[in-house]
């Protein structure tokens, strides 16, 4: 994937793309909220609620015990660390890279040499994070290039200014790693500001927006990539 970009990247952005405040307009339809009534209510028809069948929660439950016990093995002929070409030039976005799986995908691209772009909530632990980075660092080794930008994917509004203050830049995009999420199990129910489920907007309807908002320097960064990190239990 590295050889793809750098190539693409050495031939030049791509024409023709459109620039402007499409951001704004996406988040404001994003806003608006889903239609009310409309032809998937109808369909439904009323009192009818849709769920999962047996079939499919069957399915699921298969895969998540599957992950659960053979994960490992599955994976097991993998290097760890992954062995990465150098990304020197190749400009990524990791969103929730201050912990977990974002923390450890951040670390590694960026020793591998990419412009990484740490898209997170807590900016002053992402800047502790790389502090640490840099000092373990060996002496012949370059400095990171790394910058954190502030991210909060529980407000469609930060979405959108994280995409304008990208875009603004013109310059190009090539991979957007969508890992942040939230799993949160026996609370109570709660709703963003933005009027969604909190799990529904920060697993997917944020991430999805940011995507759609930075297609024009994803274009420019063509042929460019957006990874979702995901579960098997999002069936
Ligand atoms: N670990 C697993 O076994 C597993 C299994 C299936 C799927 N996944 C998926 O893999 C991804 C990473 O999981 P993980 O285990 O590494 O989780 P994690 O350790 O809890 O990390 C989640 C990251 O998302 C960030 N985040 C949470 N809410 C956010 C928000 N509103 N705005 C911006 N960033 C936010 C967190 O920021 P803070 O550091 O500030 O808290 C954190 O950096 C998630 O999407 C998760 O659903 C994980």
């Amino acid at each position: 994937m590295a050889g793809d970009l750098r190539h693409r990247r050495a031939g030049g952005a791509d024409a023709g793309e459109e620039e402007g405040d499409g951001g704004a307009e996406a988040a404001a339809k994003a806003k608006a909220g889903p239609p009310s009534g409309g032809e998937g209510a109808e369909a439904a028809g009323p009192g009818r609620k849709e769920a999962l069948g047996w079939l499919e929660w069957s399915r699921g439950w298969m895969g998540v015990v599957g992950e659960f016990f053979f994960q490992r093995i599955a994976a097991s002929h993998l290097a760890n660390p992954l062995e990465l070409p150098p990304l020197d030039g190749v400009s990524i976005i990791v969103t929730g890279a201050t912990s977990g799986i974002g923390l450890e995908i951040a670390r590694q691209l960026a020793q591998a040499g990419a412009h990484l772009v740490m898209a997170v909530r807590r900016p002053k632990v992402a800047r502790e994070l790389i502090q640490k980075w840099q000092n373990e660092q060996t002496e012949v080794s370059m400095p990171l290039n790394i910058e954190v930008m502030e991210l909060d994917l529980i407000s469609l509004d930060s979405v959108a200014r994280f995409a304008d203050t990208w875009n603004a830049r013109m310059a190009p995009l090539h991979v957007l790693i969508n890992n942040a999420g939230i799993f949160t199990i026996g609370e109570p129910q709660r709703f963003t500001k933005d009027g969604y489920e909190e799990h529904m907007q920060v697993n997917h309807l944020a991430p999805a927006l940011l995507a759609m908002l930075l297609l024009p320097s994803l274009i420019r960064g063509s042929p460019s990539r957006i990874i979702n990190v995901n579960s098997v239990v999002s069936f």
